[in-house]
């Protein structure tokens, strides 16, 4: 599913990217700009790192 819109991410790019390192949000902003536009999406993207993180 789109997390964010603005940017095309998707709930998948967004689990892979915490995966390879990204536990930090501005990590992710950086890296797939997630969140950088309207900013809508932030409490989802942030939902979706804290559940990943909580997994390891
Ligand atoms: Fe992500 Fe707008 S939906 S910045």
């Amino acid at each position: 599913m789109y997390v964010c819109l603005c940017k095309g991410i998707t709930d998948s790019q967004l689990r892979e990217a915490i995966a390879s390192g990204g536990n930090e949000f501005k990590q992710l902003k950086q890296e797939l700009a997630v969140g950088s536009q309207c900013g809508k999406c932030v409490p989802v993207a942030m939902a979706i790192l804290a559940e990943e993180n909580a997994k390891t």
